[in-house]
């Protein structure tokens, strides 16, 4: 049976979702910036298309509930929530391109390159993982520049080779593309999942402590935290392109099988991989202790996570 929706997680990830699209639509306006000779409006129509109207914004909810923990200023942490979600929508117009995952449909919707085309989905990714670092360095997202500095550092980490693009290389190179074919062990898959997905919803966690000063046991339990819902969402996620449908995902379902990728699902079984996720979920809570109550948002989206339909 299907967990009783909890009314103060929704409305808060609600809200997290409406502030981030009202900033995502301000900071992808046509106006060019100082430093920006000119904003070429197709590629500035194909950024807003894949950055605008859609996505859980789980990225950027993360980040802010993180951050209300320690007490940081929510319009700060909105900002960097936005930064970080520019990289993850850089990554899903990417992972949809035809030399990648080869996918038709995103967020309900044809995917970029459908709706434009390749070069131009290719320069939106890259003009969207651009645009992240640029917000994260503005001075609203904290007064401390040593502050923006450790969140621009730690970003950069967590999306480049040793974090989703790395992670997206070793999901790729599992397919069989580069080499013979070869069965991947469970500490592979964990790997590769936890660079290709974990890495942006670990930083997600860890910037909020950051932006909030937390010391490092605080920061650790963080840390912990996101490591586990980090393997947790992509499970589920696997999960759901075994047993979901394109009508409600918003995406092709019944690919990975196809494709051959390297999953737990695939490993494990359907049930294997329910039980890893139900551990993984309480390794979340875990981490969560020290904080006690003030941590029950952040606890519901572990189970929000594990328990999604979409
Ligand atoms: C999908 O992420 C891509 C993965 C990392 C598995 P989400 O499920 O968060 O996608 P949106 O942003 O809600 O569309
Ligand atoms: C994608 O994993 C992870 C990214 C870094 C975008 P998937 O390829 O499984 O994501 P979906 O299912 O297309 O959203
Ligand atoms: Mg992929
Ligand atoms: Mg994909
Ligand atoms: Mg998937």
């Amino acid at each position: 049976m299907d967990a009783v929706p909890d009314h103060d997680f929704t409305r808060r990830l609600g809200a997290v979702a409406t502030e981030t699209e009202t900033l995502l639509e301000h900071v992808l306006g046509s106006g060019a910036l100082p430093g920006e000779l000119a904003r070429p409006p197709r590629l500035l129509e194909a950024m807003r298309y894949g950055a605008l109207g859609g996505g859980k914004r789980l990225r950027p909810f993360l980040l802010v509930e993180a951050a209300a923990l320690f007490g940081a200023a929510r319009d700060g942490a909105l900002l960097a929530g936005c930064a970080l979600e520019c990289v993850h929508c850089y990554s899903l117009v990417h992972d949809d391109l035809p030399a990648m995952d080869d996918d038709d449909l995103r967020r309900g919707r044809p995917t970029v390159h459908k709706a434009f085309d390749q070069a131009t989905a290719i320069l939106a990714g890259d003009a969207l993982l651009t645009l992240a670092f640029d917000l994260m360095a503005r001075d609203a997202v904290h007064a401390d520049p040593a502050v923006r500095i450790a969140l621009v550092l730690e970003l950069a980490r967590a999306a480049g080779i040793g974090g989703m693009a790395g992670g997206q290389m070793l999901d790729l190179a599992a397919e069989g593309r580069f080499e013979a074919k070869r069965a991947r062990g469970q500490s592979e898959i964990a790997t590769l999942q936890a660079m290709k997905t974990g890495a942006l919803i670990r930083f997600a966690c860890r910037a909020g402590a950051i932006l909030g000063q937390a010391d490092a046991a605080a920061l650790a339990g963080l840390d912990a935290y996101g490591a586990a819902i980090g393997q947790a969402f992509q499970i589920a996620d696997d999960l759901l392109d075994l047993e979901g449908d394109a009508a409600t995902l918003g995406k092709a379902a019944g690919k990975d099988a196809a494709a051959g990728k390297a999953t737990l699902v695939a490993s494990l079984g359907a049930a294997g991989a329910r039980a890893r996720l139900d551990t993984l979920i309480k390794e979340a809570d875990a981490a969560l202790a020290p904080f006690g109550a003030k941590a029950d948002t952040l606890r519901a989206t572990a189970r929000f996570i594990a328990e999604r339909r979409a």
